[in-house]
């Protein structure tokens, strides 16, 4: 078939899983099979998807770095745009759906509920990176294009918070329905550590990055620096 002969399987599988949220509740909205209540469901799983996205598109790098595959350094972007996509839905779910466009009441909640707080400073984060995404802005701000991408470190450790504080339960004492923000938090961790460039140089250095790449005889490991 012509379009799978111009889609690497990377870039199916990433825009399946990316539909793969909406289509699943379209599916269970027609079937009568989605919760019970519908708004806060929406809200949730629009959410989940966003925060999934952004993690996984900080895997990209410690992917290349393990197993010098580099395809996936091109793919940050998709997953980047997607996870604003599902962002955007979630919010306007959140002040449409919700609360009906009733902005006072909306931002009384906004300064009553901190996570709320959280969630929107990690929204209005995303929103640059995702315009800037595109190669005529890297071009445009030269160096300073690195550093606004570099705010994805504070982003995603923030869309976490926001998750964790969500839950009913204490985020500090580690109680209530916080086991699944916590092991976001983990992974994120685990992701971010691997960026360190001295830890980065000992996982270039390890044979498993002969996987996808093989590198030129006398080279050293190169790592991607971004
Ligand atoms: C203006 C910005 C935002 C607002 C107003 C907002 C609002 C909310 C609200 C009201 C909830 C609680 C839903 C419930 O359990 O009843 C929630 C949960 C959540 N939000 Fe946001 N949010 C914002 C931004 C974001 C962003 C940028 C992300 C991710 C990148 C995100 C990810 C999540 C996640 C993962 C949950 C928890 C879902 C669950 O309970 O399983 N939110 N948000």
């Amino acid at each position: 078939m012509k379009i799978l002969n111009r889609y690497t399987p990377l870039q199916i599988a990433i825009h399946v899983y990316a539909w793969s949220a909406i289509v699943w509740i379209i599916i269970e909205l027609l079937t009568g099979t989605f919760s019970i209540n519908p708004i806060q469901e929406l809200e949730q799983r629009t959410g989940r998807h966003a925060i999934t996205l952004l993690v996984l598109s900080l895997l990209c790098t410690p992917l290349n770095t393990l197993f010098g595959w580099k395809e996936v350094l091109k793919r940050r972007r998709t997953l980047g745009l997607y996870s604003l996509l599902y962002a955007t839905i979630h919010v306007l779910i959140f002040v449409h759906l919700d609360y009906g466009l009733a902005w006072s009441l909306i931002a009384r909640t906004v300064f009553d509920k901190p996570y709320i707080i959280v969630g929107a400073i990690t929204f209005f984060m995303l929103i640059p990176l995702g315009v800037t995404s595109f190669d005529i802005w890297k071009i445009r701000l030269g160096k300073n294009w690195k550093r606004l991408h570099q705010t994805v470190y504070l982003i995603a450790p923030l869309a976490v918070l926001h998750y964790a504080w969500s839950k009913k339960g204490d985020i500090f004492a580690l109680s209530g329905d916080i086991a699944r923000p916590l092991i976001y938090g983990i992974v994120l961790a685990i992701f971010l550590l691997m960026r360190i460039p001295a830890v980065r140089k000992f996982l270039a250095s390890l044979p498993t990055r002969s996987l996808f790449h093989t590198p030129k005889k006398n080279q050293e490991p190169k790592v991607d620096a971004s």
